[in-house]
């Protein structure tokens, strides 16, 4: 017999203090998949992931191209006439970054006022410990097949992800496929996220000098390349702040009202500071381009000589609308730069990580009818929402390309003010328990 929601209610609250226990053991290995001398913590995760799907009775395997950060495939059949549900999370993790800026060590979870901190505490190591608490919950009785697919390189822009895809195209095959790695629209407010942007970055680099040259000497006749550069970067946006470079794709954005007040507020942006750019909040978040300079290469102040600088160099990651190509818009940004060039200057733009494109889900069929009891149940009669959201899964268009039936459910365990990528990644846990419950019981809808 399957249990009904509130037997598995009491059993998930049964297992949540092993998940929970789960979740921090893994957030303590620092599983940077972007830096080279993490490679074998993030192998670390990729074991240490597999072992607890193990432990739930799954077929479990690592696999990977070559030498790429491993990713966790594991499966349990479905029972007769049931579908197959993918679950899928990343356990890589984004750079802690300076060590000072965090108010507990970024790999050691620690609880403060609710909140689980600790880099990967959120993003996404529990989308993992969400699928565990789930299949937890359930034990052997599992109502569908349930595959596993947790990816190593997310993080690092999912290199080899589309040659794992092809390859193990079959055993990944399913009918719902479940991305916890969004956010939800607030505490107290879940959703799913039915739009992302794409992303793409890239380096630029201009060089005006042989050397670096005496300022006082060469000042006012000689351009040095910082200064090339900063009117270069300055280029890319209207006084306005509104991407300049033509040839992007700008969409409407749905009838969502993000109010100025707590958008400032969830985001942490000083007062008298302006918003930049035209549109709705939404708009601008979700179904414009934005384009953020995440690096510089310059000389350090505190080392700064008289000199004119022969060379600067800057990272550039570009946000796109739904709609978008990649491909393309990198072509129009190169476009731009060669026109906007100051004073001669040689330029070399080369690419970064691998691009994601954006992608729109149409939420509607059965799958969607099923997450909205499942949330709304887990929140107490709280309508499940659909969203947008600016930031990037490019799985979720590949999910999409090799499986055009599947119904594509993105979920996810962050709130406005879960940080991450930044200092003090946090957790809110018990909303976090409300995915959890809200997966077990989709399962069982499912
Ligand atoms: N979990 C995020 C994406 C996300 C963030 C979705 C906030 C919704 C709200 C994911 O791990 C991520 O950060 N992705 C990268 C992708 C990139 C490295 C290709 C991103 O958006 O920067
Ligand atoms: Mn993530």
């Amino acid at each position: 017999m399957k249990p009904d929601p509130a037997t598995l209610r009491a059993h998930l609250q049964a297992v949540l203090p092993s998940v929970r226990a789960d979740l921090e053991a893994l957030v303590r290995i620092p599983s940077v998949s972007l830096l080279p001398e993490h490679a074998e913590d993030v192998r670390r995760s990729a074991t240490a992931v597999a072992d607890l799907f193990a432990r739930e009775g799954f077929d479990v395997r690592l696999v990977a191209i070559h030498d790429a950060a491993p990713a966790v495939l594991a499966s349990r059949p479905a029972p007769a006439g049931r579908p197959t549900v993918l679950l899928y999370a990343h356990h890589d993790v984004q750079p802690a970054g300076a060590e000072d800026d965090w108010d507990s060590p970024p790999f050691i979870p620690t609880e403060r006022q609710g909140r689980l901190y600790g880099r990967g505490a959120a993003d996404d190591k529990a989308g993992i410990a969400a699928h565990l608490a789930a299949i937890r919950a359930h034990g052997d009785q599992l109502p569908v097949g349930v595959t596993v697919f947790i990816e190593g390189e997310e993080e690092s822009g999912s290199e080899t992800l589309g040659q794992l895809l092809e390859r193990h195209h079959d055993d990944l095959r399913a009918d719902v496929i479940v991305i916890a790695d969004s956010t939800n629209w607030a505490v107290g407010a879940p959703a799913l996220t039915t739009s992302l942007r794409g992303v793409f970055d890239f380096y630029v680099e201009v060089r005006t000098l042989d050397h670096a040259l005496h300022s006082g000497m060469w000042g006012g006749i000689a351009p040095d390349a910082l200064m090339v550069l900063t009117r270069l970067l300055a280029s890319l946006h209207d006084d306005r702040g509104n991407v300049a470079v033509d040839g992007l794709i700008r969409g409407p954005a749905p009838d969502v009202a993000y109010d100025e007040t707590r958008l400032r507020r969830d985001g942490g942006i000083l007062d008298g500071v302006d918003l930049i750019g035209d549109g709705s909040t939404v708009e601008r978040l979700w179904t414009r381009p934005a384009l953020t300079v995440i690096g510089l290469d310059a000389v350090r102040t505190a080392e700064a000589s008289n000199t004119l600088a022969p060379s600067a160099k800057a990272m550039i990651s570009v946000r796109l609308a739904p709609g978008d190509d990649p491909e393309q818009a990198f072509a129009a940004v190169r476009e731009h730069l060669a026109r906007q060039v100051p004073w001669g200057a040689q330029l070399t733009i080369s690419p970064g990580y691998p691009p994601g494109r954006p992608v729109q889900i149409d939420p509607t069929g059965p799958a969607f009818d099923a997450a909205r009891a499942a949330f709304s149940e887990a929140w107490d009669g709280t309508d499940l929402l659909f969203v947008g959201t600016g930031g990037s899964i490019p799985i979720v268009d590949d999910f999409a390309r090799a499986f055009p039936d599947a119904a594509l459910l993105v979920t996810g365990v962050e709130d406005p003010d879960t940080r991450a990528h930044s200092p003090n990644e946090g957790l809110h846990l018990a909303e976090w328990e409300k995915v959890c419950l809200a997966e077990t019981l989709l399962l069982h809808y499912l």
